[in-house]
């Protein structure tokens, strides 16, 4: 029998074998704040679901989570709303780009996932039921905090207020779903929210540890907060698995075996069910927008460690 897993050392050489490679593929650069990001950041943490953390690099350095927020609202939409929100929104694969609009028009409004922007753009017009923009905010950053179990996370808002100034394409989107009547809300309000909920800054540590409930069959077991049911948890993870790397995912899929989210910001959240929430950071991204380096290491821990959900 193999003995436990020295994660620590597994985390370790990963760090140390990706170090060379360090500043591989390209930041994001829509707006400064992202920009300027050093490309040489790497952090790594696992929190496992015995309540262990290693971790290496940057991993306690709060970086802009971006898409990995849709995680969250999907999670808050569905608790509010359950399953009708499948009515807004589909449980495909969109194989287009994160911001592709082609698609929105040929399927009428209805955003094939909720982790393309449109998609999450509907999710969030969903989180907003009852509540004003800034609630809702209130409401997104609580849940972050609580699943995390960490108050000090926040919103960066000057990354907010930049994505809120150059969100041409998350207007067209909007207004696209607006006038198929797919939207509650004005465009401005569902807008707002979304850019907020994307400049949420958080470590690897923080992140991994707020995934840590879909790991553990919904109950995050380091505070026992029971956040979803099991079975919602499960299908949460088939869509991050699924539908999390947008285009690439199918690759992530082969590759890495494990549900993962990725964001521009050069995040990606990543379940082994059962056993352990990891989040990796590496800013520059490949072509699909995905954390290149973080794939990497990411594929590094799955063969490491055998973790799949595709067999033992
Ligand atoms: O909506 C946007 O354009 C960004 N705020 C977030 C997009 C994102 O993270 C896509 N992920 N790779």
């Amino acid at each position: 029998m193999p003995g436990p897993l020295d994660l620590q050392s597994i985390v370790d050489d990963i760090h140390r074998e990706l170090t060379p490679r360090l500043g591989e593929g390209k930041v994001a650069d829509y707006i400064p704040q992202l920009a300027r990001v050093d490309p040489k950041r790497f952090g790594m943490a696992i929190v496992t679901v015995d309540g262990d953390v290693h971790m290496a690099g940057d991993a306690q350095v709060p970086f802009s989570i971006q898409s990995i927020s849709k995680v969250f609202t999907l999670t808050l939409a569905l608790g509010k709303h359950g399953e009708n929100i499948w009515k807004r929104v589909g449980r495909e694969p969109s194989g287009s780009a994160f911001n592709s609009i082609v698609q929105l028009e040929h399927e009428h409004g209805i955003p094939r996932n909720p982790f393309i922007n449109a998609g999450a753009i509907a999710i969030t017009d969903l989180v907003l039921a009852g509540h004003t923009p800034k609630e809702a905010i209130g409401e997104v950053v609580r849940f972050v905090r609580y699943l995390a179990d960490e108050d000090d996370i926040v919103i960066d808002p000057e990354v907010a207020r930049s994505e809120a100034a150059t969100g041409y394409r998350n207007f067209a989107l909007a207004n696209f779903m607006r006038s198929f009547g797919k939207l509650d809300h004005p465009v401005e309000h569902v807008l707002g929210v979304y850019f907020h909920q994307c400049a949420l800054a958080m470590s690897c540590v923080q992140l991994a540890k707020a995934g840590l409930f879909l790991a553990a069959s919904g109950t995050n077991p380091l505070t026992r907060h029971s956040v979803v049911s099991k079975q919602r948890a499960r299908r949460i993870n088939a869509l991050m698995l699924t539908c999390g790397h947008y285009d690439g995912s199918g690759d992530f899929a082969y590759r890495v075996g494990l549900p993962g989210k990725s964001g521009v910001g050069g995040g990606i959240l990543c379940v082994a069910p059962g056993k352990a929430s990891v989040a990796v950071w590496s800013p520059g991204l490949n072509h699909n927008g995905n954390s290149l380096l973080g794939s990497l290491a990411l594929e590094m821990l799955a063969s490491r460690t055998g973790w799949s959900v595709f067999g033992a």
